[in-house]
């Protein structure tokens, strides 16, 4: 593996150029390869065996880009893909999971965390299991919040409606006193701001911001981290649809890289 290598990222959609933004942000210099399963999304709905196997198909893209480190920028596929990924592969593997769950143990200062996700990444209980192997004296409080994706997808970031699903999704977390919330999902930063509005007092942890620290860090000790100039950063995505490039500035900002299409070995359904 050469310092010059890319990084692979993978997502069940445009949610994950959320990580990808926070990598670009704390390693300007590397080349980024975002793949986003846009054709196939949501993954949070569907089993571990489906979301399994869409993972593979994309890890196995990445591998033949000769990346030197994948990140699953996904929650869901994180969840559930994360260590057979890693047992599988040569190629070192990170996930959200791990790195929101070590920033929230840090973090949390009355013995309570609270996780909001997807269903998929809820039921593994995989933030949770973490959370409790660093701290096995914390409370753990988790919650779906699957209307969230959808309402970030629709633009309703900062909206009256964005503001009563936090209420009905967290409202009771927050009264059992939990004060530090993961985001769990790669949608969920884009409405730190409508949470916060509900809940002033709440610390939000941003696991792919967190993620995007660990990676660098763990470059480092391998000796593989680029320096020097800005990195090329592409951009894929598996379907092209009229409203990507909106949700691709809205996650990543407008900085000119645009998606291209990319069908992956099978990826259609
Ligand atoms: N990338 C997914 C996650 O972080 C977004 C939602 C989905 O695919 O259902 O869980």
């Amino acid at each position: 593996m050469e310092k010059s290598d890319p990084i692979g990222i993978f997502d069940s959609g445009v949610g994950g150029l959320t990580v990808c933004k926070s990598l670009r942000d704390v390693m300007p210099s590397e080349h980024l390869i975002y793949f986003g399963d846009t054709a196939r999304f949501p993954y949070g709905t569907r089993s571990r065996e489906t979301i399994l196997r869409y993972s593979r198909e994309i890890a196995a893209y990445l591998v033949s880009r000769n990346v030197k480190m994948i990140v699953i920028a996904c929650n869901t596929s994180s969840a559930v893909a994360l260590e057979i990924l890693r047992d599988e592969l040569d190629v070192p593997v990170v996930g959200v999971i791990g790195a929101g769950a070590r920033a929230a143990c840090r973090t949390q200062h009355n013995g309570c965390v609270g996780v909001i996700g997807t269903r998929a990444t809820v039921n593994s209980r995989s933030y949770e299991k973490a959370i409790l192997e660093i701290n096995p004296n914390l409370k753990v409080f988790q919650q779906h919040a699957t209307i969230f994706v959808s309402l970030t997808e629709e633009g309703w970031i900062d909206d009256e409606i964005t503001r009563l699903a936090a209420k009905k999704y967290i409202g009771k977390m927050y009264s059992e006193n939990v004060r530090t919330l993961i985001l769990g999902c790669t949608h969920f930063p884009l409405l730190k701001k409508a949470i916060l509005d509900v809940f002033p007092d709440m610390v939000l942890v941003d696991s792919g911001y967190e993620i995007a620290l660990e990676a660098k860090q763990m470059l480092k000790e391998k000796n593989l981290e680029n320096s020097g100039a800005a990195g090329r950063i592409e951009l894929y995505a598996s379907d092209i649809t009229d409203t990507l490039q909106m949700l691709k500035n809205m996650f990543f900002g407008e900085n000119g890289a645009s998606i291209a299409k990319l069908t992956i070995s099978g990826g259609t359904s």
